[in-house]
């Protein structure tokens, strides 16, 4: 079918991951003309064009971008996972910060929207809840490299959108999200071992594109997108297994000093949201999102 005119077209960068396939749903359910770009796990997605791009190589990023011709870019694509940053910091360098720059680059010189995907692990944990002009505190390499993707980014696109997101959760068709983690373990039976001095906002995937489509175009600067309500890790087990209809028992309590890591976890990054919802986000609550996940 022929594209009709007038219909915008979003490139989502990081299709192939958990916001990512999110953001292409919600943003083709919005009639966007959806294309996605992926780079290890090839992906399909019905009624959106999937492009395979190494976005740390300059020249595909241009290719992309030629041939694409985005209305709007929203780039999730990232090494998101902190004690990978940890571990092998110069690679993730690569794409967490060089590629990012790279791309809000060429948005910039055509003039086309550009969302940076950020992170509320530009914080340390200690003085929450947190809000956008909140002073940055990182405790890990990822973190330190969200922000220096994010002011690089402005510094490249003064009109760019950074959207900070809590941690999220939802269904996985392409990639996982923590939820994935603890319905592995309680489906074998092995007993949930949950944070209770670990406080998040948990976000559905659902909710965090839906909040990234609200905000696109309507403001620039940075964004904090945090979901309703402040739990410890071990309370969002205890409103999963009485959703799932499980016993309690099947979760155990324990502390961050228990567990080693290599990045460092910060204790309370729960977010202040009120800039996005005085733009009319609003975020549902993890029981009613689980129960609609239909786990
Ligand atoms: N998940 C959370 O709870 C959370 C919370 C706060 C912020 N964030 C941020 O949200 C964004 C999305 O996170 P996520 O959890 O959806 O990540 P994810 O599931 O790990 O997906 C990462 C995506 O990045 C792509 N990618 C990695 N290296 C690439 C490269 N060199 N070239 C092209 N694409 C590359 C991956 O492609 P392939 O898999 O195809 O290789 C994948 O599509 C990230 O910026 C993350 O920092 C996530």
């Amino acid at each position: 079918m022929s594209q009709k005119l007038n219909e915008p077209k979003l490139l989502v960068t990081g299709a192939s991951g958990f916001l990512g396939w999110h953001l292409c749903q919600t943003a083709h359910d919005q009639g966007w003309i959806t294309h996605g770009t992926y780079h290890q796990h090839p992906t399909t997605m019905a009624g959106i064009t999937l492009h395979q791009v190494d976005l740390t190589n300059y020249e595909d990023q241009k290719e992309a971008i030629a041939h694409i011709q985005p209305d709007a870019v929203i780039h999730t694509a990232a090494q998101a996972r902190p004690n990978q940053c940890e571990v092998e910091p110069e690679l993730a360098h690569r794409i967490n910060v060089d590629a990012s720059l790279n791309l809000a680059g060429l948005c910039s010189d055509q003039a086309i929207p550009f969302v940076f995907i950020s992170t509320n692990q530009v914080f340390d944990g200690t003085q929450a809840p947190y809000r956008e002009d909140d002073p940055v505190s990182p405790i890990n390499k990822y973190g330190e490299q969200k922000i220096a993707a994010e002011q690089g980014v402005l510094q490249r696109h003064p009109a760019a959108l950074l959207c900070r997101m809590a941690l999220m959760f939802g269904v996985a068709p392409t990639a996982p999200s923590f939820l994935q983690g603890f319905l592995h373990h309680l489906a074998d039976g092995e007993p949930l071992k949950l944070f209770i001095d670990e406080f998040r906002t948990p976000l559905s995937g659902t909710d965090a594109a839906q909040g990234i489509l609200l905000a696109l175009g309507q403001i620039q600067g940075c964004l904090h997108l945090g979901g309703a309500e402040r739990l410890s890790r071990y309370e969002f087990g205890r409103i999963l297994t009485s959703v799932m209809g499980l016993d309690e028992s099947c979760l155990t309590i324990c502390r961050q000093a228990d567990v080693s890591m290599a990045a460092a976890r910060a204790a309370d990054l729960t977010m202040d949201s009120s800039r996005a919802k005085a733009l009319g986000y609003e975020p549902t609550d993890v029981k009613t999102a689980l129960i609609t996940l239909d786990l």
